[in-house]
């Protein structure tokens, strides 16, 4: 396992640059039409539903559902540079560590909970109550959609960069969520198409970590735009796998669609 340098709150050019490409880069593009397509799967035409986007960064997805015409959206994040930006774009955002999640309007209840690229800031032990008081703010019908890091072997400068502490498989939610009341109803790896290229690019920034080619200091996330033409096709590739297959079998993430189930207790 790579050397943590950090962890990603307090690194404001981290916030920046997700403020700055979140609406234009292909992989957050894919990742918020990926999520609009499940809640729309599970919620028809409804705009009205009530969404929480728990660790919301600098409200990207929420931007992007407001655009889509969703009118009661929430967000929660624990860094002050991801709450400014969401300010700056008039949404709903409270700053708030999602430990303390259970004690946010405790009354209130969610037809919908996103949670992208969060659970892996969270040891086990925190793991396991954040997700049972996730369980606990969705309605009955509810769902939890959540994008993940995925396979170690895909760990390069990008974890180290924006302070990634765990990568997950399927099985490690399939073992986690009945604990907490909740039963994995989709569940896909993706980019699958794309997964060989961005294997072989971590694997070359883990070697040059690895010989000292490029100190952990050095080490970028992968939030950066590539050429207009490059970000258009990586996008469309990703579109593609999305429309053409439900289900991938490998990639760097891992996204879940869960709704709660006392029965799987
Ligand atoms: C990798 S970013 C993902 C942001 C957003 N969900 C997205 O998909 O762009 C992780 C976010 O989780 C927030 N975060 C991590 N641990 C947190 C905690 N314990 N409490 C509140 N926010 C947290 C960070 O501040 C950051 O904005």
């Amino acid at each position: 396992m790579l050397i943590r340098a950090f962890f990603m709150i307090g690194h404001s050019e981290e916030y920046e640059k997700m403020a700055r490409l979140e609406g234009q880069l292909w992989w957050y593009r894919s990742l918020h039409k990926r999520v609009e397509t499940a809640i729309r799967r599970q919620f028809g035409d409804r705009k009205a539903i009530k969404i929480l986007d728990a660790g919301c960064g600098t409200g990207g997805m929420l931007a992007y559902l407001r655009k889509k015409g969703y009118t009661d959206l929430r967000g929660i994040d624990g860094s002050a540079d991801a709450i400014a930006f969401c300010q700056q774009r008039n949404l709903p955002v409270t700053s708030l560590n999602l430990n303390d999640l259970a004690y946010f309007e405790p009354y209130t209840q969610y037809d919908a909970i996103i949670c992208n690229d969060v659970f892996c800031y969270f040891t086990d032990a925190d793991l396991l109550p954040f997700i049972r008081a996730l369980q606990q703010r969705l309605k009955p019908a509810g769902i939890l959609v959540s994008n993940n890091n995925a396979f170690n072997a895909f760990e390069g400068q990008h974890d180290i960069a924006v302070g990634v502490i765990r990568r997950f498989v399927l099985s490690d939610f399939a073992g986690m969520m009945p604990k907490m009341g909740m039963r994995i109803i989709d569940s896909t790896y993706w980019s699958f198409t794309l997964s060989i290229p961005i294997l072989l690019m971590r694997q070359w920034q883990r070697l040059q970590l690895a010989m000292g080619w490029r100190t952990v200091e050095e080490a970028q996330s992968d939030v950066y735009l590539p050429a207009p033409w490059l970000n258009e096709t990586l996008y469309w590739i990703t579109e593609m796998e999305q429309k053409l297959f439900r289900r991938t079998p490998f990639g760097s993430s891992l996204f879940i669609i869960a709704v709660t189930d006392p029965a799987a207790r």
